[in-house]
């Protein structure tokens, strides 16, 4: 059966995967070696050296590849245009380095606080970008920009980390294609089984694969995917030459979260979407941002662009903002028991955290204002655990702040 008519949890499983040749196992091996023999100068098995060819990070990287429908063969890209590196950060700065100096980037106003921080406070200085923050939630905004400021690459999360605002793909890769522009989405909130931005028209997808993918909270990894040849040429290029490749211990935990991403996935919304309308209607509580709601501002476009396989499902992130003041916000995180207070998501396990304080600190505090991450937005990873568990955790720290 063709790879591409496969369903997607089937494709967590197999895709991109071949048993090994050798011993039949059904898992690659974890290759540590950095170098390989070569019978003759030159002539090899396709393998000379670990940064540039290493068959546990290829076994990733061509998973990843499959759930994001690159559609690329091994014959067009060695991994079919997937592409791994040892954080989502470190896949973000290879992306960034398409860019020349001087060139515009156009990037969504609110994402990942490290993202940010990247783009302006190392690379505007490093590279000589010139990044641009847009609302890209509001295409009309996303326009404007670039009637004024003709950029060479978009970079847009949706929904973001942490307001889950969510924007149009569909129409900002049109825009971007139309203009020249090469069209990124980070799509680490939904991972491939939510939303595959590839099939939108965007250029690019890119991953933090510390949170859904690898699942656990036990790795840090990046990746990029694209369909677009020449895109995965350059890609391939700056990742030999950059050198920030992803490992193959963390290679394989990697390989091993997808292969229940799918199932994990549909817990993760279906657990968020029970908490999220629970939390909307309590009274202690302001407002719950999350994209499954109709109260969402942009709900339409979410139930549109993302979606489990046999129905809706909006992930597992929601922000909230309590009623009161920092204090209240400190003393509900205090109180919860199954939720652990810690920084990062997407993992097995419920998290819950304080953006203006943790994940975001690194956004300057007129920003923060300005995007609506106060003292009082908190935001929650559902984890897969009894949801009776997790609703009886928020509602009594919820009692006790
Ligand atoms: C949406 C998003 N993108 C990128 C990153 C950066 O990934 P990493 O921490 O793996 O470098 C994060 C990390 O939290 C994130 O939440």
């Amino acid at each position: 059966m063709n790879e591409e008519n496969q369903g997607l949890f089937t494709r967590c499983i197999h895709g991109g995967q071949r048993n090994c040749e050798v011993t039949g196992a059904v898992m690659p091996a974890i290759y540590t070696s950095s170098t390989f023999a070569q019978e003759s100068p030159g002539i090899h098995k396709g393998y000379e050296y670990s940064r540039s060819h290493n068959l546990t990070r290829f076994s990733f990287e061509r998973a990843v590849a499959s759930l994001e429908n690159t559609g690329l063969t091994e014959e067009q890209d060695t991994t079919c245009g997937g592409f791994a590196f040892a954080s989502g950060l470190a896949a973000t700065a290879t992306c960034l380095e398409m860019l020349d100096s001087g060139d515009c980037l156009l990037a969504m106003d609110d994402m990942y606080g490290g993202t940010y921080r990247l783009m302006s406070m190392v690379r505007e200085r490093s590279q000589g970008i010139r990044p641009v923050y847009v609302d890209m939630s509001d295409f009309t905004a996303v326009e404007s920009a670039f009637k004024e400021h003709r950029p060479r690459m978009v970079w847009v999360e949706s929904p973001t980390n942490p307001t889950l605002k969510v924007s149009d793909l569909a129409r900002i890769a049109r825009i971007a294609e139309d203009h020249g522009a090469i069209a990124i989405a980070d799509n680490t909130f939904c991972s491939p089984i939510l939303q595959r931005p590839l099939d939108l028209g965007m250029h690019v997808v890119m991953h933090s694969a510390t949170k859904y993918l690898g699942g656990h909270s036990d790795v840090v990894g990046g990746v990029l995917a694209t369909r677009v040849p020449e895109i995965a040429e350059r890609l391939r290029f700056l990742q030999n030459s950059i050198g920030s490749i992803l490992g193959p211990f963390d290679a394989y935990l990697c390989l091993r979260g997808i292969k229940t991403l799918g199932i994990r996935m549909e817990r993760h919304s279906r657990s968020a979407m029970e908490i999220a309308r629970m939390l909307e209607a309590h009274e202690k509580v302001e407002r719950v941002v999350y994209p499954g709601l109709p109260s969402h501002p942009q709900h339409e476009v979410a139930a549109r662009q993302m979606g489990l396989p046999d129905g809706p499902g909006f992930g597992g992130m929601i922000t909230m903002y309590l009623k009161g003041d920092i204090e209240t916000a400190r003393r509900f995180l205090e109180n919860v028991r199954v939720f652990a207070l810690a920084e990062s998501l997407g993992g097995v396990e419920s998290l819950i955290e304080h953006p203006a304080i943790m994940t975001h600190a690194s956004v300057p505090p007129e920003s923060r204002a300005k995007l609506g991450i106060s003292d009082t937005l908190v935001r929650l990873s559902v984890g897969i655990e009894d949801l009776e568990d997790l609703m009886a955790d928020v509602k009594s720290a919820l009692d006790a702040c």
